[in-house]
């Protein structure tokens, strides 16, 4: 287990996976009388600093959702500026092979414009050797429309029922192959997964904050990360 920090007397211990709801763009742009679209982009910028502040404290997978399966009912022009940022995100290829982040893109990216899908796989492709923080961006990402995705694959394989195990179906997520999050960060206020990490989060730690996500800085990651050593995972023993 890696170490986070040590204070006086004691040696935080950093979580493997630590998963993050950016939420709160829009009333944060809304608190200031400005446009949604000026809230997403503000929020890429936290991305951004956030995720390099993962990298350099040494977490191994970071998973952020950026655009759930859900945020399609927004209007085509907030959704149209999400992707606007998104795309600018992927052109930019320094901010990430620059820092040895490997990227890796989860949810159904069948449903994305196709020049986005292109960005998408060579970002995966150019920093697949990266060696430092595994970065999943969630896009598309429906928890459940993972899981029907999973369970086609199975079924489609022809797998007997009584074969069916639950690695079998982690196997299948498109977080095949990695540690379940430990810790997941909801700011914003809002108290729900909406749809996010539904099977992976099964024993997951939970914490919520008030902040915005534009507003979160580094220093509230500290905090949680904090709150999470004095946290008691038993999963389910004594
Ligand atoms: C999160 O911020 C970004 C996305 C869902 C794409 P919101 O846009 O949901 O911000 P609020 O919740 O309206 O404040
Ligand atoms: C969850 O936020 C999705 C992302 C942050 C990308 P939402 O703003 O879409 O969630 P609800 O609608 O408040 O549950
Ligand atoms: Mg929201």
């Amino acid at each position: 287990m890696a170490i986070f920090k040590k204070t006086k007397d004691v040696e935080l211990v950093l979580p493997t996976h630590i998963a993050i709801i950016m939420d709160g763009n829009g009333r944060w742009a809304k608190n200031r009388a400005l446009p949604r679209t000026a809230g997403h982009a503000a929020g890429s910028k936290t991305f951004k600093d956030i995720a390099r502040y993962c990298n350099k404290i040494g977490l191994k997978y970071l998973t952020v959702y950026a655009f759930s399966t859900e945020n399609w009912k927004r209007p085509k022009e907030e959704v149209d500026n999400i992707m606007k940022i998104f795309k600018e995100y992927l052109e930019d290829t320094k901010s990430f092979k620059d820092e040895n982040i490997q990227l890796q893109f989860i949810g159904d990216r069948s449903a994305l414009d196709e020049e986005i899908q292109r960005l998408m796989a060579e970002c995966e492709k150019e920093s697949a050797g990266s060696t430092g923080l595994h970065l999943n961006i969630a896009i598309n990402y429906g928890g459940r429309d993972e899981i029907v995705h999973a369970v086609k694959q199975i079924v489609a394989e022809g797998i007997d029922a009584n074969d069916i195990t639950e690695q079998m179906i982690s196997d299948k997520l498109y977080t095949s192959g990695q540690p379940d999050p430990d810790f997941i960060i909801r700011p914003s206020g809002e108290y729900r997964l909406s749809n996010y990490l539904i099977w992976q989060s099964a024993y997951a730690e939970y914490w919520f904050s008030d902040i915005l996500w534009p507003d979160f800085k580094p220093s509230d990651l500290d905090k949680a990360i904090e709150d999470y050593n004095k946290r008691n995972r038993r999963f389910g023993g004594v």
